[in-house]
């Protein structure tokens, strides 16, 4: 268990059975409980304020001062190779709403990765459009804007969404399995993948896409719930929680080869069928 004052765990607990209860607001400044639950977190990840509406909120950790007049923090970033228990649980996470969950994303200290990452990296595009693709994870290029697929392997992504005749000004919203950049660009590890997959799955929820389109081994597998190849996954419809789901190749190894070009293509002209009904 964590070395965390009792007092803050008895606080989340009456947090949590009045939330269980479905009970909404609770005393001081009209906070539901699901935001005094994020105030919790965030105060336990180190979090100056909490955004709730209009208002913003000090927490916890913001007020305690150290000898050295210091803002001393809560709780500190998971050391390397350390993956650590969620702050903000998994059931509690499925019933945030959307700016509630980048928020809890946007402080998220789950796994290693938020040791070396600059910025949490949730979404671009319209959260109301009918396509939803899903990559890999964020590369330098992200980590540094804070948008998912801007870097070459995201212009190429553009460029194959147009020929279908989609955009991420309107029709598509982007996000990815990992919020945050594994280091040097290596491959997400699979607990990174599990801690990480309750924003994703949330995100689906609320989002709610007619359609989805997973680019690359990872997001294919973790959606499909299949262990098998890409090119053994490809050319198929699934479904994803009842949503139809289409895979196919990450734009960075379809640079890397190709070869891939036809088989993308054939895959985006079914997502096109797919979002067309046809
Ligand atoms: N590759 C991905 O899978 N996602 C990004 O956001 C960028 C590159």
């Amino acid at each position: 268990m964590s070395a965390e004052p009792k007092d803050i765990r008895d606080v989340v607990r009456f947090l949590q059975q009045g939330a269980d209860l479905g009970l909404g607001e609770i005393f001081l400044e009209r906070l539901t409980r699901n935001e005094a639950l994020m105030a919790v977190a965030e105060a336990r990840s180190g979090a100056k304020t909490v955004g709730t509406g209009a208002a913003k909120h000090e927490t916890g950790a913001a007020k305690h001062e150290t000898a050295a007049g210091k803002h001393e923090t809560a709780a500190t970033a998971p050391r390397e190779g350390e993956c650590v228990e969620a702050s903000v649980p998994d059931s509690d996470l499925m019933r945030l709403q959307y700016t509630e969950l980048k928020t809890v994303a946007e402080s998220c200290q789950r796994c290693r990765l938020a040791k070396g990452r600059t910025q949490v990296v949730f979404s671009d595009g319209n959260p109301q459009a009918r396509l939803m693709v899903v990559g890999e994870a964020p590369g330098a290029n992200e980590d540094r804007t804070g948008l998912p697929f801007v870097g070459q392997a995201g212009k190429f992504l553009d460029l194959l969404l147009a020929a279908v005749d989609l955009s991420r000004e309107d029709s598509v919203y982007i996000c990815n399995v990992l919020k945050c950049r594994p280091p040097g660009n290596r491959d997400p590890m699979a607990d990174e993948i599990e801690l990480c997959s309750p924003f994703l799955k949330r995100q689906i929820a609320l989002v709610a896409p007619e359609v989805i389109l997973a680019v690359g081994t990872f997001a294919a597998q973790l959606l499909t719930g299949s262990d098998r190849p890409l090119g053994k996954l490809r050319g198929s419809v699934y479904s994803y929680e009842g949503v139809p789901l289409v895979v196919t190749y990450h734009p960075a190894a379809l640079l890397r080869n190709a070869g891939w070009t036809r088989s993308t293509w054939d895959d985006l002209q079914l997502l096109r069928q797919v979002m067309d009904g046809s």
